[in-house]
């Protein structure tokens, strides 16, 4: 969803620092919708075709080659090469339609007037961009002074390393201890990606990039549960404690309270631990309580898409088919020392 504004990779300034962003897949190796398309059709770990003639072959026996010829023209399926383009510039077509990118969350009708954010929502938007408190629009950019919802695509498309803790659950991890994903300084070109690749990808060898992980938009975030790369965490809740209390409590998120302990020692210092809300130390008051960190969660659950301002909540006939997970409501005296 909402792909089609992601800018070219390369990098931004951040706090007057450059930040590497952009591009497609998680590691930004397509820079266009089209070069994107092409790539898992070859991919071995995907679709598997060995090249753009078997692949065509198959899309000439769909149920949709006559329509295809008829955008196309009769001789399309003649040119591999060609027929591989229209395919990519079809599926970016409708990944340009509003269907993927219908703005239709509770947020963008309260930034078009037509609706209200309750006081705990408004309180969650106003911790989410403060930069003393949340200040999660540095990276997460939200423009609440303009109606134009393309302004508040809730990322800033950057790579960071935020030290997210190791995950078990990912098979790789719990096999072999010394299996990392070092995210961004892991980029090379996919074996078997040449039909549809315009250009090698560049290997990215900078170790001031192994850690970093893009920043995901969170516009639908309720829906797009499990959290962070290597879907860590379940609730959103968490998510965002997470953030409040990495560096003031960090034995609450890593075994043993070993920070960072997803990432060799070596990387460590690529972690973010200047940027608010990670410039806390140990001990120190968490950057949000309790309180805020649910207002903050109740702001993200007006990120949702097929919002219905007549019945004042989500229509769920318009929801794609994922169950919302709820993020579960703190039990009153169930509060964490946090
Ligand atoms: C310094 C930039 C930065 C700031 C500030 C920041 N985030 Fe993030 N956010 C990221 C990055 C990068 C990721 C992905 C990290 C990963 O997967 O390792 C992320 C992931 C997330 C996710 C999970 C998204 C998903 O699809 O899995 C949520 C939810 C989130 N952030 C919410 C917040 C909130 C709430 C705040 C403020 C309290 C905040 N972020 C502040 C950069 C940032």
């Amino acid at each position: 969803m909402y792909l089609e504004h992601v800018p070219k990779f390369g990098s931004i300034q951040s706090d007057g620092k450059p930040v590497p962003a952009g591009g497609l897949f998680w590691d930004g190796r397509a820079d266009t919708l089209e070069e994107q398309a092409k790539q898992p059709f070859f991919n071995p770990l995907e679709m598997n075709n060995p090249n753009a003639p078997a692949l065509i072959a198959k899309v000439a026996k769909a149920p949709y080659a006559a329509e295809f010829r008829k955008e196309w023209g009769d001789k399309i399926f003649g040119n591999a090469d060609a027929a591989l383009d229209a395919v990519a510039a079809s599926i970016a077509a409708f990944e340009r339609t509003s269907v993927f990118q219908p703005f239709t969350s509770k947020f963008d009708y309260v930034m078009r007037g037509e609706a209200k954010f309750t006081e705990q929502e408004q309180r969650g938007l106003s911790l989410f961009t403060i930069r003393q408190k949340g200040n999660c629009a540095q990276c997460h950019i939200v423009d609440t002074d303009s109606r134009d919802p393309k302004k508040s695509l809730f990322t800033d498309f950057s790579y960071r390393a935020l030290g997210v803790a190791r995950s078990m659950r990912i098979p790789k991890n719990a096999a072999d201890g010394a299996f990392v994903d070092l995210g961004l300084c892991e980029r090379v070109p996919v074996e078997g990606l040449k039909p549809g690749a315009e250009a090698p990808t560049p290997k990215i060898t900078d170790p001031a990039a192994c850690g970093l992980f893009k920043t995901p938009t969170l516009r639908n975030i309720t829906i797009t549960a499990p959290y962070m790369h290597n879907g860590l965490f379940d609730s959103l809740r968490d998510t965002v404690a997470f953030y409040a209390t990495r560096d003031t409590h960090p034995e609450r998120w890593y075994a043993q309270g070993k920070k960072f302990n997803d990432l060799p020692a070596a990387y460590h210092a690529n972690v973010d631990v200047d940027t608010p809300p990670y410039q806390r130390r140990p001990k120190q008051r968490p950057q949000l309580n309790d309180e805020e960190i649910d207002d903050i969660v109740a702001f993200l659950f007006t990120l949702t898409d097929g919002y219905n301002p007549r019945r004042g909540g989500i229509d769920i006939s318009t929801q794609p088919s994922a169950a919302p997970v709820a993020s579960k409501p703190a039990a009153p005296g169930a509060r964490s020392d946090y």
